[in-house]
């Protein structure tokens, strides 16, 4: 799997590895840490070797591919923040399209030509009617966002030039929260820019108060609402995914979400209710760019995938809150 060092690929190749698939992580350790394989390994009982290297490079995917029989790749390696892409566009597009041109290519030229890849729901922008199916037209409203819906348009072509290819395409909608064991969780750079990494830092003391980016949208409460997934039952799609693929070749898109919809303010209560900490919050700007309401429609998912989540927000909160206490810095800060 590429980017298995990061937060959903690490959790992914816990719940691979307790499948019975063997897992190699290819990751280029830029948002990745070490520390997340080696916790792999210890939460799965089991070694897992990593090659430090970058998609974009071809030498080292050849190596890579020499050096293992793969099955099937896993595709998590990309650039994800939203701001970040506005500003420096190019950077996501070498990184999220060049890096999958030259992965799938060394795909192809290695026979391996099973793909799971991880796309987002931002690839539907604001549709305005809910819940979003697969159906919806996809309408990109940032960089980052393009990105994806461009790699999904490449792996349609590259199906359609191929009729050998297996590929399943998720769209990922709010993933959050963390490993029961609090081994791993989500270890963001600098400023967490989400909402649940944010709520937890000012839970565990490492902020001061949580930004509500608006609080006059039409919504139950005036905030923003969002299907927030917890992130084990988004790594069990993974597993489910690779198991359709087995039946047959063709390209396949998937919702992953619960079809149930929070708004911040809920968030808020019920990461406090776990943590038994108050969350000081003001009132800020909403947040340019930012959609009123996301929510699945994850009913493709269940019927063919066989895939349902299983956690509610009580429970992404609870384990989320025990890899925060625990990690209260992160990977990078050793364990509490
Ligand atoms: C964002 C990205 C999305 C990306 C996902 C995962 C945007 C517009 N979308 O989703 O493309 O796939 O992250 O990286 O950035 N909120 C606050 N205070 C905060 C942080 C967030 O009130 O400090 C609110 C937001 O306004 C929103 C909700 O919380 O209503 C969720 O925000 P966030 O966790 O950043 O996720 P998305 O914006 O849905």
């Amino acid at each position: 799997m590429t980017g298995g060092a990061g937060y959903i690929g690490s959790h992914t190749a816990i719940e691979l590895l307790a499948a019975g698939h063997d897992v190699v992580v290819l990751d280029n350790l830029s948002n990745g840490t070490r520390a997340a394989v080696e916790a792999i390994g210890r939460v799965a009982n089991r070694d897992v070797p990593v090659v430090e290297g970058d998609i974009r490079d071809p030498v080292c995917l050849d190596r890579a591919f020499a050096e293992h029989r793969f099955d099937a790749v896993l595709h998590f390696a990309a650039l994800k923040a939203v701001g970040e892409s506005v500003a420096k566009p190019l950077r996501y597009y070498q990184n999220n399209v060049a890096g999958t041109v030259c992965l799938v290519e060394r795909m192809a030229a290695h026979g391996v030509k099973t793909l799971v890849f991880s796309s987002s729901a931002a690839v539907y922008g604001d549709p305005g009617t809910m819940p979003i199916n697969e159906d919806s037209p996809p309408d990109p409203t940032s960089p980052y966002a393009r990105t994806k819906l461009i790699v999904e348009g490449l792996l349609h072509d590259t199906h359609a030039a191929d009729p050998g290819w297996r590929i399943s395409i998720l769209r990922y909608f709010n993933a959050v929260g963390a490993h029961p064991s609090g081994e791993i969780g989500e270890d963001p750079a600098g400023v967490p820019m989400n909402l649940l990494p944010s709520v937890a830092q000012v839970a565990v003391g490492r902020r001061e108060l949580l930004n509500v980016f608006g609080n006059d949208y039409p919504t139950p409460d005036g905030t923003g609402v969002r299907d927030y997934l917890h992130v084990v039952d988004l790594a069990r799609g993974h597993v489910n995914a690779l198991d359709y693929l087995a039946t047959g070749t063709g390209v396949a898109v998937h919702n992953l979400g619960t079809g149930r919809g929070h708004t911040v303010f809920e968030v808020v209560r019920a990461f406090e209710a776990a943590s038994g900490r108050q969350i000081p919050y003001r009132i800020a700007p909403r947040r340019p760019g930012d959609v009123v309401v996301s929510c699945a429609d994850p009913g493709k998912a269940g019927d063919e995938l066989g895939w349902t989540a299983q956690y509610d927000l009580r429970r992404m909160c609870e384990d989320l809150w025990r890899w925060q206490t625990t990690h209260p810095h992160g990977f990078r800060g050793g364990k509490a």
